[in-house]
């Protein structure tokens, strides 16, 4: 079997990389919010891993299951679903910036668990992209040749990722338009149908917002708006064309 991560083979669950073999384990996923539902439709149905179980912080725990799995709480996860035997994959949103789920990454780690990553089948992206953990690259993405994807890096269907296109660390990509060369530093979010000129650099935790245009680099911590457009002064039953 070659899946879209590359030349790679998978049999019984053992997936070989070159002379290596590494053992495909069942994944946990941290966050019972839509991108969870999201993460364990694409590893269910897209993926040769399967989904145990859920996790959340005790203080958001609301229900013992979630898409028909079991949920447990963070504080007593390993107790359950031991490292040794499952992977995680840690599906919170952008919020604060990608903080909140860069700092779950950082403990999912500390308790010893391996990240899992996803690339869709239908995604078209490089046979030799190195996949970082907790990256997830969705359908109809198109990512060319030499493009770098920093760990804890999402990347939605349709996003097209020009040539060496470089991505740092927990960013949140969304059907962007990026042109070659662009590198988009750690923690930046990337909204709907932005576009990002060649060569130009992305500062560290910036907010690109849907249908923004950049044409020089941008600072740290800077926001960028799309101008919305305006209604005509016009009702739509004037206009005799549509
Ligand atoms: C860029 C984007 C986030 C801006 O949203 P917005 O609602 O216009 O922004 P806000 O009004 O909340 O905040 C921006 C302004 O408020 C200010 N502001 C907001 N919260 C503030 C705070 N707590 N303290 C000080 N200033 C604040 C900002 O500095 C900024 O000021 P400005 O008027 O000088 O630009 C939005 O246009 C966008 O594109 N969102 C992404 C949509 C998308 O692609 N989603 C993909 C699916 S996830």
């Amino acid at each position: 079997l070659t899946s879209a991560q590359g030349f790679v083979t998978v049999v019984d669950g053992w997936r070989s990389i070159g002379h290596g073999k590494i053992l495909m384990k069942k994944i946990i996923i941290f966050g019972t919010q839509n991108f969870a539902q999201i993460a364990h439709y694409y590893f269910t149905q897209d993926s040769e891993r399967s989904v145990a179980a859920f996790t959340v912080d005790a203080a958001f725990f609301r229900e013992p299951t979630f898409c028909g799995l079991p949920v447990v709480t963070f504080e007593e996860v390993e107790r359950h679903f031991s490292p040794a035997d499952y992977d995680m994959f840690v599906a919170v949103g952008h919020q604060k910036l990608n903080t909140q789920r860069s700092v779950k990454v950082a403990e999912a780690e500390a308790k010893g668990y391996r990240l899992a990553s996803f690339v869709s089948s239908r995604a078209i992206v490089p046979p030799d992209l190195e996949v970082r953990p907790n990256t997830m690259i969705m359908e109809g993405a198109v990512l060319f040749p030499f493009v770098e994807v920093g760990r804890d890096t999402i990347i939605w269907g349709r996003s097209s990722i020009g040539p060496s296109v470089k991505f740092g660390e927990h960013c949140w990509i969304v059907t962007p338009l990026l042109g070659e060369s662009v590198i988009v530093g750690d923690h930046s979010f990337i909204g709907l149908g932005a576009t990002i000129a060649p060569g130009k650099k992305i500062g560290k935790s910036n907010v690109i917002g849907a249908g923004a245009l950049i044409m020089k680099d941008t600072k740290d911590f800077e926001i960028y708006r799309g101008h919305a457009s305006v209604p005509s002064r016009a009702p739509s039953y004037r206009l005799g064309r549509i």
